[in-house]
């Protein structure tokens, strides 16, 4: 399917705050708009709020996530809500640091995220793709989201950290409450309504972080001092490379940090990738006939998916940016799937092409020191996840509507029903 740009919105009519006009999936014809008219766009915010910059073209994104020094995620949050500095202190992760101590607390992992440490896990994912897919299969009609894309991923995330499968349910339940935090299926307390205040020391003003907190805790407790492999006994038992060893809220911020972005992203990017083929059956033959294509495909699965919308950074000093006078303190917000659509960078980008050089790709961030850590893992899972499906389905049909996340923060699918023939 090739769309071609259309008019659009007027500039007056953009409102990339406003999480309703999310729920029909991205807002697309406002990124086209944005990248060709405002690619650094002024978006005014509702009261409370102080308004931020939309930046949608691909060369910018790239840009800003490279200059921490004048775009920082430390100085305010890396989404839209606005903290003040207590908050800032007790909910930062390594998402919300610069500098010498995020590289620290990145390197605590960073090799056990390598392509090389998790190349030992091929088989076992393999088995557990194989688990899935056949349970799902036996029914034949099902929703995709619950038995196939939310399931794999959480069962990969358990294993690396060391908890039993039983625990799987638990931790997706947490996972929708935190990132769903602004849809009402998902959420305790909507976090953009007042009602949410008292949780604002909370990550995503969500009462759910609690009680990751404390199952955090227990494990840690269980760990210490232990010499296990799992990431939990490494988070516990190593020391940073600068020296300073994890507080306690290090840990429940890394432990929660790590609960939520190996699971709704990688979730996500294997429902859109489900729908995209069963919308391009050309793409889902071809892949079926030549399975070898699948590991770059992965590349163009992730750009059409971009499951994260977007990711914050405030600016340290007065800059300019595409003749745009940004004031120190504005807040800079980067655009991930624009700039996945950017046609100076993607050619035709609205036609789903397996077979494309996808690699400028920006569904991980790009070019920054907080490239997703887990993208090594999550291309992975990907690649396995549709190897074994294309080999195990003759055919898969949409037997309903798709329903979507409300949120500006995850392009996120909620239920997506289908009927599958076995090959
Ligand atoms: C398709 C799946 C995924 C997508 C689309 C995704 C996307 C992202 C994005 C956009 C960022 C921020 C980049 C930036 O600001 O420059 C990020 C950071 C991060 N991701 Fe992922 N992610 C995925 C899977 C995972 C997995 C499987 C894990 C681990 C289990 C993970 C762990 C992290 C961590 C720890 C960070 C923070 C890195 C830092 O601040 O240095 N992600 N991810």
């Amino acid at each position: 399917m090739t769309s071609t740009t259309t008019a659009g919105p007027a500039l007056g009519e953009i409102d990339l705050s406003d999480h309703d006009r999310f729920v029909d999936g991205p807002p697309w014809a406002m990124f086209d708009v944005l990248r060709r008219e405002a690619p650094v766009f002024w978006n005014p915010e509702p009261a409370g709020n102080k308004g931020f910059w939309a930046v949608t073209r691909h060369a910018d994104i790239v840009g800003v996530s490279r200059d921490e020094a004048t775009f920082s995620s430390e100085i305010g949050a890396v989404n839209l809500e606005e903290l003040d500095q207590r908050q800032m202190e007790i909910r930062k992760s390594m998402l919300e640091m610069d500098g010498a101590r995020h590289f620290a607390l990145r390197r605590l992992l960073q090799r056990d995220f390598s392509a090389r440490a998790l190349a030992p896990y091929e088989t076992f994912l393999r088995g557990l793709t194989a688990t899935t897919l056949d349970a799902a299969l036996a029914k034949g009609e099902f929703d995709f989201v619950k038995q196939v894309s939310a399931d794999f991923p959480i069962r990969v995330l358990a294993r690396l950290l060391g908890v039993p499968d039983d625990d799987a349910d638990q931790l997706i339940a947490w996972g929708n409450r935190m990132v769903g935090n602004t849809d009402p299926d998902y959420a305790d307390v909507l976090a953009d309504t007042p009602e949410s205040d008292q949780y604002r020391d909370l990550p995503f003003r969500s009462p759910a972080a609690l009680e990751v907190f404390a199952y955090g805790d227990e494990l840690a407790r269980q760990r210490r001092g232990g010499d296990g492999d799992d990431l939990v006994s490494k988070l516990v038992n190593r020391t940073p490379e600068d020296g300073a060893p994890l507080t306690e809220r290090d840990f429940h911020n890394y432990f929660l940090l790590l609960v939520v972005a190996g699971n709704e992203t990688t979730r996500h990017t294997i429902s859109h990738t489900m729908k995209a083929l069963i919308d391009h059956p050309d793409q889902m033959a071809l892949l079926q006939e030549r399975p070898e294509l699948i590991p770059a495909a992965v590349e163009e699965f992730l750009r059409w998916a971009s499951p994260v919308y977007h990711f914050r950074r405030t600016a340290t000093k007065d800059v300019e940016l595409r003749g745009q006078q940004v004031r120190a303190g504005d807040k800079v917000v980067i655009w991930f799937p624009s700039g996945n659509r950017d046609e100076a960078v993607f050619d035709d980008p609205y036609r789903f092409d397996v077979q494309r050089d996808a690699k400028e790709h920006m569904a991980f961030g790009k070019g920054g020191p907080h490239l997703c850590l887990g993208n090594q893992l999550a291309r992975m899972e990907v690649r396995i996840m549709f190897d074994e499906l294309l080999r195990r389905v003759s055919s898969v049909e949409q037997t309903g509507e798709v329903r979507r996340v409300r949120s500006n923060f995850v392009n996120g699918i909620k239920s997506f029903p289908v009927r599958v023939t076995p090959r």
